[in-house]
């Protein structure tokens, strides 16, 4: 087996925030029969060293970033581990990033941390003589880590996976001696963005390789409206053969309507099941049975999502007997926007404000619309549960939404492949506003009337492969043009 030492700050089902998690907690599986045997580091939050099955410490430092630390290997749910155990750094109320709402001052120095044990990991292996062949980072999290193999002069070769190019691990200059960064290299080439230090840019510029999760967001970041900044990296990265675009898949083993927990069983060949979860979810939210489609959002809340998009245009879709269950956590703003309309549509809208693994669940199964307004998605998992759970997603037509939903135009309807709705395609002249939404809402509320074709939509929609076969396929392919 090939080995790959996978860096990220984020690994479903163990710690979570986003997509970000459940993509590094299901590639290891779907390249095992690949031939490749994964190794995910990550940080020792609170409570995962308790979970580690049979846990050895193969790998330790006296003085990592200000304390000690040591690397433990083990499997927590099936899942090849190394936990980096640094308390100084990672023993830590609230989530992996903030607590109480606010980022910790020192997030720099904790993943230039991880960043680094990846690194030494990398080139020295750990006490169990285990070596990778290959070092897959993921995110500003882990953006360090090519860089510090650079500097010591290592030659083994690296992936960087752009996941959210907003995202940019950003800290002033006089961090780089904190960090463990050599000034000399502090260029416009280099680690330098605009006067300032990105450990996103410092990855995209220090890996052998350059990917990200979509082929339309690869093909985005090299536009300034979606590059933040760093559209000329990917530029020159892309004109020298060295970026791709993969889509994500999604962990069918987890996300089954026939085997999911949470759900009453169906499938696209028996989807009586789905109308039981749909009642049920009304009554979770004390909704009455509306006369049009019940629509749901599963996201953080925030700019990217297209949240206030959809509190303009979801008033037009309620009066026309529509309804909405949204869960979601993130910006004051967006949460009190999202009540307010809940206030103004007791009988129409439904709203969770927070995080619930289990409940988006029974959103995707009870709904027969999955809602994605997004301004930019580099691929999105959220339409996709929904195409799985039969859920028709409404999407803008942007990154990885555009890829995966085929919007129900007549010809697509007539020859069965349409599989939802898409709106704003920027190629086709559109925008991603509340106007194009309001109208692609519109057109799902009459597609809806006709049941015989929303049934055929649906299950068109569940019949996709949305699983990590193909897509793992070419993170293999590129992996192998590396090592090779
Ligand atoms: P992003 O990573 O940008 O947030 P994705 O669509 O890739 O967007 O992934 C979001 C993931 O997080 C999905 O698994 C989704 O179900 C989950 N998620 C988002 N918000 C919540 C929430 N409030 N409660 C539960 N799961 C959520
Ligand atoms: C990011 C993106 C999302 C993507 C996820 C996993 O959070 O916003 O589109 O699906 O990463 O790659």
């Amino acid at each position: 087996m090939k080995r790959i030492l996978s860096v990220a700050s984020e690994c479903a089902p163990l710690i979570k925030t986003g997509g970000l998690a459940d993509v590094v907690g299901a590639l290891p599986a779907a390249l095992e029969p690949l031939g490749w045997s994964s190794r995910v580091l990550l940080p020792a939050y609170p409570g995962l060293l308790d979970r580690i099955e049979r846990g050895v410490r193969v790998w330790h430092d006296d003085d990592l970033f200000g304390g000690p630390a040591r690397v433990v290997r083990g499997k927590i749910d099936g899942l090849k581990v190394l936990l980096l155990d640094a308390p100084h750094l990672f023993a830590r109320q609230g989530g992996p990033y903030s607590a109480h709402g606010h980022d910790h001052h020192d997030n720099h120095i904790r993943f230039a941390a991880l960043s680094w044990a990846a690194a030494q990991i990398a080139m020295n292996g750990t006490t169990d003589s285990w070596k990778p062949d290959l070092v897959h980072v993921h995110d500003w999290q882990a953006g360090l880590v090519p860089s510090y193999l650079k500097y010591a002069g290592a030659n083994i070769p690296t992936v960087m996976t752009v996941h959210n190019i907003a995202f940019q691990g950003v800290v002033g200059a006089d961090q780089l001696d904190a960090m463990r960064l050599p000034t000399w290299d502090f260029t416009p080439d280099s680690l330098e963005y605009y006067g300032l230090l990105s450990t996103l840019k410092a990855g995209m510029v220090h890996a052998s390789h350059l990917s990200t999760v979509s082929p339309s967001y690869a093909q985005e970041l090299t536009d300034p409206d979606f590059g933040f900044g760093l559209q000329g990296v990917v530029t020159a990265r892309r004109d020298r053969g060295e970026l791709s675009g993969i889509i994500n898949g999604v962990d069918t083993t987890v996300w089954n309507p026939e085997t999911d927990p949470e759900v009453e069983p169906y499938s696209a060949a028996q989807p009586e099941g789905k109308a039981l979860n749909r009642q049920k979810l009304l009554k979770e939210f004390n909704l009455p049975e509306p006369t049009g489609p019940l629509a749901v959002v599963v996201t953080r809340l925030t700019y990217q999502k297209g949240i206030d998009l959809l509190v303009e245009a979801l008033p037009s879709f309620l009066d026309r007997g529509g309804a909405v269950v949204v869960l979601g956590s993130g910006d004051a703003e967006y949460e009190s926007a999202l009540m307010d309309l809940a206030a103004r549509y007791p009988d129409r809208v439904g709203i969770r404000i927070g995080y619930d693994e289990a409940l988006s669940h029974r959103l995707y199964a009870g709904g027969d619309i999955v809602l994605v307004p997004s301004r930019f998605e580099p691929s999105g998992l959220t339409q996709l549960y929904g195409m799985r759970y039969g859920t028709v997603p409404v999407v803008a037509a942007t990154g990885g939404l555009r890829d995966t939903v085929s919007d129900a135009t007549p010809e697509r309807l007539a020859d069965g492949t349409a599989t939802g709705f898409t709106f704003g395609d920027a190629y086709l002249g559109g925008r991603i506003d509340a106007g194009a939404l309001s109208f692609a809402l519109g057109r799902a509320l009459d597609l809806y009337a006709d049941p015989q074709a929303w049934s055929k939509l649906r299950s068109t929609a569940m019949d996709q492969p949305v699983g990590w076969e193909h897509s793992a396929q070419k993170y293999s392919e590129m992996f192998d043009n590396l090592i090779a």
